[in-house]
């Protein structure tokens, strides 16, 4: 009999123990923490600002063919920079910010953004539907994805904006401008 008594003490002195900590100070600290500070899942990474951090400013870029050549970006221009490195570079560039690219991996290998001798022969109209319905709705490689619900009118003109004023050899028009209105700084 003693034995049991023994053991229902220690079972109700633990119980108690256990009720008398979690009203303590020290746990009331613990519980009280904002939700922020607790292992829950926290504010998605700033991936757009790291970008702007390693790409410097988005009014310029370097000539992908000749580093030392400045281009300067007009603010479309310059909202289509962020656009291309955020969506197109993995498959339109040999570097990415994360290392290698994937368009060596792609069949047919997609054109350099900056390759005037294939895009430039293209009008901005036909830039515009490969980019806004992909590759397979123009009768090229379904790889080349259709972009026309993940990016708005806008974006997709300033890309082209951009693609224009990165080519090489350049382009000849000399219409780099996106002149469609909306557009909101950062
Ligand atoms: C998953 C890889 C991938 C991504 C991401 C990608 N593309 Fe493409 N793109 C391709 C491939 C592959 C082709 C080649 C299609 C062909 O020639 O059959 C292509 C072709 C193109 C062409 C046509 C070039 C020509 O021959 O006239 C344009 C313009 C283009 N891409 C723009 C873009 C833009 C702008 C983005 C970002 C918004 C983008 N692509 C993102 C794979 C990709």
């Amino acid at each position: 009999m003693k034995p049991l008594l023994v053991y229902f003490a220690v079972l109700i002195a633990c119980l108690a123990i256990v009720v008398a900590a979690r009203k303590s100070a020290a746990a009331k600290l613990c519980w009280c923490w904002p939700a922020n500070q607790h292992m829950v899942a926290g504010p998605k990474p700033q991936i757009e600002r790291n970008e702007y951090l390693s790409y410097g400013s988005y009014d310029s870029e370097p000539d992908w063919n000749s580093p030392e050549r400045i281009i300067s970006l007009d603010f479309n221009q310059g909202q289509g920079k962020r656009v291309y490195y955020q969506q197109c570079v993995w498959c339109h560039s040999d570097a990415t910010p994360a290392g290698p690219s994937n368009r060596s991996n792609l069949t047919p290998d997609p054109p350099l953004m900056n390759d005037g001798n294939i895009l430039n022969r293209e009008s901005d109209a036909s830039l515009r539907k490969i980019i806004s319905l992909g590759g397979s709705a123009v009768g090229k490689s379904a790889m080349m994805p259709p972009y026309g619900s993940t990016l708005s009118e806008e974006e997709i003109n300033d890309v082209i904006a951009y693609i224009r004023a990165i080519a090489t050899p350049e382009y000849p028009n000399g219409s780099t401008k996106n002149t469609s209105s909306g557009s909101k700084p950062l």
